[in-house]
């Protein structure tokens, strides 16, 4: 379903894209769609790109009869020339590109054992490759320009942690922040901000997720996500997610660059970067011994989790109960 325009002014400060053309991947349902919706609604231009291209065009039609400036670019990401073609159909249309954001994406989940190669190429080729294709189409028109831009590039919690299921999504999902990084060092001089969101929302691919299963029809029927929900696993409706695209989008996130950011529901997330959590040298060089004895006296102690930090059972906080204080409690 499409939604409207003005569901997203009161999320953003309007005027404040006043004069900057965006594209957005994957924006014909879910996450895309929302992020389209509140660019516009904060003064951009809007390309909708979508490999659907009904919905590409549903979603530029509801911003145009919205009072919004947008356009459909149906096509599928991943190739460069589908790139191209979308950096060359923002100029044409609007004169220039300032923002890009890389948020196409599908879902192929089997354990590694069943997964086919076909199963990784095709999740590879959208995510890890439509993100790099897009953003270099991009980041060569905005430095033509030469007065920076914006590459918002979308992550994952699965590719912060490892995820169960997803060997094809995970790596793809954390090559995308390191990409993000290694562009934001790159850009640096030319003032293109570089960053990843990690986004969380009730939509079509969480539902796939079984341990949401519960939780995402709840939200289909309209019950009150709890707070187990909004909070601990930041995840409430897509909307929630637009505030800190548009933020990125605009000139008060000018000199942040290289994060990665969590967004959903009710949280603000931070993601810390790989950092060196312990060093120690053996002089000479190591031996299989003094290595067994340096893991267990010095390392073992901060041996790192795979698959993130705890969080309630959505089981056990089903929706629309309203057993719980706001605040998480
Ligand atoms: N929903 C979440 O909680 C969540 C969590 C982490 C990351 N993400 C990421 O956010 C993005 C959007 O997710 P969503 O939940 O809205 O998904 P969704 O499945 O609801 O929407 C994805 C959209 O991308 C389009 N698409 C797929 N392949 C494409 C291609 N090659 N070219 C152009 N369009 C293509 C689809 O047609 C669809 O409209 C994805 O990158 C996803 O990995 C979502």
């Amino acid at each position: 379903m499409t939604e409207q325009l003005s569901s997203y002014t009161h999320r953003v400060t309007a005027g404040e894209l006043e004069g900057k053309v965006a594209v957005v991947t994957g924006a014909g349902r879910g996450l895309g769609e929302c992020y389209a919706l509140a660019l516009a609604a904060a003064g951009a231009s809007v390309l909708v790109n979508d490999a659907d291209a009904d919905a590409a065009h549903r979603v530029a039609e509801a911003i145009t009869s919205g009072g919004g400036t947008a356009s459909a670019a149906p096509g599928k990401v991943g190739p460069q020339s589908a790139a191209d073609e979308l950096v060359a159909q923002a100029v044409e249309t609007y004169g220039r590109l300032d923002v890009m954001v890389t948020n196409a994406g599908i879902l192929r989940d089997r354990v590694s054992w069943k997964m086919e190669e076909s199963d990784f190429d095709a999740v590879i080729e959208t995510h890890l490759k439509g993100t790099w294709t897009c953003v270099t189409a991009a980041l060569k028109q905005m430095r033509n320009q030469g007065e920076g831009g914006r590459l918002i590039l979308i992550g994952s919690p699965a590719g912060q942690f490892g995820s169960f299921g997803q060997s094809n999504y995970a790596p793809a999902k954390a090559g995308i922040v390191a990409l993000a990084r290694t562009l934001s060092m790159e850009l640096a001089r030319d003032k293109i901000m570089v960053n990843t969101v990690v986004p969380t929302a009730m939509t079509a691919m969480t539902a796939t997720i079984p341990v949401y299963q519960e939780w995402s029809a709840a939200f289909e029927q309209g019950l009150e996500l709890p707070a187990a929900a909004r909070q601990d696993h930041a995840l409430g409706e897509p909307g929630d997610v637009t505030p800190l695209i548009v933020w990125l989008a605009s000139a008060a996130s000018e000199g942040v660059t290289g994060q990665a950011i969590g967004l959903g529901g009710d949280r603000l997330t931070l993601y810390s970067h790989p950092a060196e959590l312990r060093t120690a040298d053996h002089p000479g060089g190591w031996t299989t011994s003094a290595l067994d004895q340096a893991w267990t006296e010095q390392l073992s102690a901060d041996a790192q989790t795979s698959g993130g930090p705890a969080r309630p059972d959505p089981r056990e906080h089903p929706a629309g109960a309203q057993t719980e204080p706001a605040a998480g409690g």
